[in-house]
């Protein structure tokens, strides 16, 4: 039997809206049970009702999840069928969930000896998401900060770091940034000394006493001021945004604040603090009912932040209209 095609319920409300590339936003975070997850699927739902067509991708194939948050059974066809060549276009791959406007890119691990498409198809897979017929396309990353998980993050529009208030999932995320800043780095390098200069500070032990960002801008400025300033213009556009899961204190919240000023002092980057989702049991409650927490309990303090962060994604100011 063949498939239908899912279509969004609102599409193109207003008759004919012209057909735009949808803007990619990955959730990375470097540290597993943060909230990845969580964020992406209230966020991707938010969204959705905002009048957005979505389309939410997990991209997590070790730990394949997000179609059980958003009250997805049993995906038919998943990234997994990309991977082995079973499905070569990412429309193929669209799941319609229970909200009209979303549309689910699910993750599955058919394969064990390889569950990420390799750097060739990872990149026919972003070209076929850029010419999704949709408003954002949110990207579910998994735990780590192996390549893909950094490629998806830095070919986004959005990087959206999530992190817990604890010493280890801070760690990790200082551990996703500066990993994603070298591999950004590495890839625009061009002239003599310059990559291999990357390459050493990847080693924290390296001889130079390269230890951070910005330790290495400052040697390749030594080393060639020309490139320096160059790689200096073009990381400007790596600006990563940060959110603050499971916030229960004031410190807690003002965390987001201090990573955001050591990656300006130290890493030599800007980070926004996008916002905090608070501490609340029913998010966990909702995860167990294979709901978004927008629907579990949407009321709750958790869910009113969550819209607010996907509100600040979509440019709404405070009480208006989207201005996209
Ligand atoms: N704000 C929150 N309050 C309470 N529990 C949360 C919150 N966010 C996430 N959780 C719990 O943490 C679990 C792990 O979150 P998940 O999104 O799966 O993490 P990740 O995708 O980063 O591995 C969820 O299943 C949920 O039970
Ligand atoms: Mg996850």
């Amino acid at each position: 039997m063949r498939r239908m095609q899912p279509q969004y319920a609102s599409e193109n409300e207003a008759g004919h809206l012209p057909r735009r590339t949808p803007r990619l936003i990955a959730i990375g975070g470097g540290k597993g049970g943060v909230g990845k997850t969580f964020v992406a699927t209230n966020v991707a739902v938010s969204l959705a009702r905002m009048g957005h067509r979505v389309v939410a991708m997990d991209a997590d194939l070790d730990g394949a999840n997000l179609h059980t948050c958003l009250g997805v059974s049993n995906p038919e066809v998943s990234l997994a069928d990309f991977v082995a060549g079973r499905l070569s276009e990412p429309e193929k791959l669209l799941i319609q969930t229970r909200e009209s406007n979303l549309l689910l890119i699910a993750g599955t691990h058919s394969n064990l000896n390889q569950p990420q498409p390799d750097k060739a198809r990872r990149i026919e897979l972003l070209r076929g998401l850029r010419r999704l017929d949709a408003d954002y396309v949110l990207i579910d990353l998994g735990a780590g900060s192996q390549p893909h998980a950094l490629d998806y993050f830095l070919v986004a529009d959005e990087g959206l770091l999530i992190m817990r208030p604890e010493p280890t999932s801070v760690e990790n995320a200082y551990s996703f940034l500066r990993a994603a800043f070298y591999r950004r780095l590495r890839l625009a390098a061009r002239g003599y000394g310059v990559q291999q200069l990357v390459d050493e500070a990847t080693d924290q032990r390296n001889e130079r006493g390269i230890r951070t960002p910005h330790d290495l801008m400052r040697e390749i400025e030594a080393l060639n001021p020309v490139e320096g300033r160059r790689l200096m213009q073009t990381m400007r556009a790596f600006r990563p945004r940060i959110i603050v899961n499971e916030a229960r204190t004031s410190a807690d919240i003002k965390l987001g604040f201090a990573v955001a000023s050591v990656c300006e002092k130290f890493f030599g980057f800007k980070a926004d603090y996008l916002g905090y989702v608070n501490y609340q049991n029913e998010a966990r409650e909702s995860v167990s009912a294979r709901q978004p927490l927008c629907d579990y309990k949407a009321d709750s303090d958790a869910a009113v932040y969550l819209v607010r962060i996907a509100e600040k994604l979509a440019g709404v100011p405070l009480g208006g209209r989207a201005v996209r």
